[in-house]
């Protein structure tokens, strides 16, 4: 049958994905679908259950037997509510710990595979703003709208820290936050199996200076040029 359309933003760490990404999706009447929060919580289950990061085979396993669930968020600053196994997770997976070892996690192919397929069902009908890193090259390659969101290391690390600070959490330096987002960066732009990648068809936004309604803005006047023109 007839697919609705698909919005598909990519980009690194603190560009502003998940927070642009709702706002659009909030104003066209599309689902949200934060891709990132499902391998956060195969990573805090492989945490929880005492499993060794490189230990592919038991990653596997959990990978391919878990169940995912995302479900609306009705607080503003929480993305999506996250369950793995009918526990909650929302709050787990965005701790420090966890954040240090998810791009280890979302190398492994195992994992990729059977996130994907996940998100591909999810999205049979269309109707979606799916953001992560791999959508527009691999998950969704025929979505009628592809964003590259960017912003410069400086510019993300600053808005890490101001999260911080809201969320009340104990402040991390920018240096260090630097370096913590240049890391993850480079893991999920080298690895082997769809790394960070900017699609051929996909429109870079540079985001710096900007603010998240203005950039969700450009991408709807985006989205509605691309739709006209079906
Ligand atoms: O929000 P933030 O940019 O910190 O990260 P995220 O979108 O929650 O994604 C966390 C991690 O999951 C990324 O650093 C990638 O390693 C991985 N990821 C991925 O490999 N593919 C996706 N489609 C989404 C996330
Ligand atoms: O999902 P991703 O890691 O790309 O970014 P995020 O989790 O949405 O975090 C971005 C943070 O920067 C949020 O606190 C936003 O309010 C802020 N921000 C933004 O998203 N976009 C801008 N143009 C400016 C600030």
């Amino acid at each position: 049958g007839l697919r609705q359309p698909i919005i598909a933003i990519d980009g690194p760490a603190g560009a502003g994905k998940s927070t642009v990404a709702r706002q659009v999706a909030t104003q066209l009447g599309l689902v949200y679908l934060d891709t990132g929060a499902m391998y956060r919580a195969i990573t805090w289950l492989v945490l929880q259950k005492g499993i060794a990061i490189d230990d592919e085979c038991a990653v596997a396993q959990l990978a391919t037997q878990c169940k995912i669930e995302l479900t609306p968020s009705h607080n503003l600053e929480i993305p999506v509510r996250v369950w793995i196994n009918d526990t909650d997770v929302t709050q787990e997976i965005r701790t420090i710990e966890v954040t240090s070892q998810v791009s280890a996690i979302a190398a492994q192919s195992a994992v990729r595979k059977a996130l994907v397929k996940q998100q591909q069902s999810w999205g049979k009908r269309g109707g979606l703003v799916a953001e992560g890193r791999d959508i527009g090259t691999h998950v969704f390659p025929d979505a009628e709208v592809k964003i590259f969101l960017t912003a410069s290391v400086g510019e993300r690390a600053r808005r890490r820290q101001q999260d911080f600070t809201k969320q009340g959490q104990p402040e991390v330096s920018l240096e260090q936050l630097e370096r913590d987002i240049a890391e993850r960066d480079y893991k999920d732009s080298t690895r082997k199996i769809s790394p960070l990648q900017k699609a051929a068809d996909a429109v870079e936004v540079e985001t710096d200076g900007l603010s998240p309604s203005e950039v969700a803005m450009q991408i709807v006047n985006y989205y509605q040029k691309c739709v006209s023109q079906l």
